[in-house]
């Protein structure tokens, strides 16, 4: 298993604000998970820069990308958009159980649109872009991704544990 972090930001990707959200998921990811990062990348709110990267991820066997920021309601966000013309397969579970904790904390979570879906091998996770909106969808994400990356890259160890529950 590998991940992926692309922060997606107009001002993040011309340098003139430090990304703070990416570093933070690798961080986390570290702290808790044993699945290196194998990319990171900040790119601008540009639908077409998106897409493409998250195309090269998933051709690169990425198993698991994060995205950070550019779910909101402004014009420039688009990153649901360009997620949704990569994946073969929505995941709304995921997108639901980010929005129903994180309303337990700030009515703002429903503004977020983040979605999260397959393509491939690789499950893409759309997150907002605050360090704070990361560290609260981090918290739901990451007790299911174990089994959420197994399934996917279609392990038998797994598979034979999960029938034998
Ligand atoms: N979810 C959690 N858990 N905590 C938060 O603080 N912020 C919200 C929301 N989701 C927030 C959250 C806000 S203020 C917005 S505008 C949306 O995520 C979209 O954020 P983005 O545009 O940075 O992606």
């Amino acid at each position: 298993m590998n991940i992926g972090i692309l922060t997606i930001s107009d001002r993040g990707a011309r340098g003139e604000y430090e990304d703070r959200s990416g570093p933070l998921i690798a961080q986390i990811m570290a702290d808790k998970t044993p699945w290196p990062v194998t990319h990171q990348a900040i790119v601008p709110d540009e639908l077409g820069t998106i897409a493409a990267t998250l195309i090269q991820w998933c051709d690169a066997g990425v198993n698991l990308i994060l995205t950070s920021g550019g779910t909101g309601f402004a014009p420039r966000d688009v990153t649901p958009e360009a997620t949704k013309q990569v994946i073969e397969r929505e995941t709304p579970g995921i997108a639901e159980a980010m929005r129903a904790e994180s309303l337990k904390i700030t009515r703002h979570a429903m503004l977020s649109r983040a979605v999260a879906g397959i393509r491939g091998q690789t499950l893409i996770i759309n997150l907002p872009g605050s360090p704070k909106a990361v560290r609260e969808n981090l918290d739901v994400l990451l007790p299911v991704l174990p089994h959420a990356l197994e399934l996917i890259t279609d392990s038998p160890n797994t598979e034979s544990q999960h029938r034998s529950v």
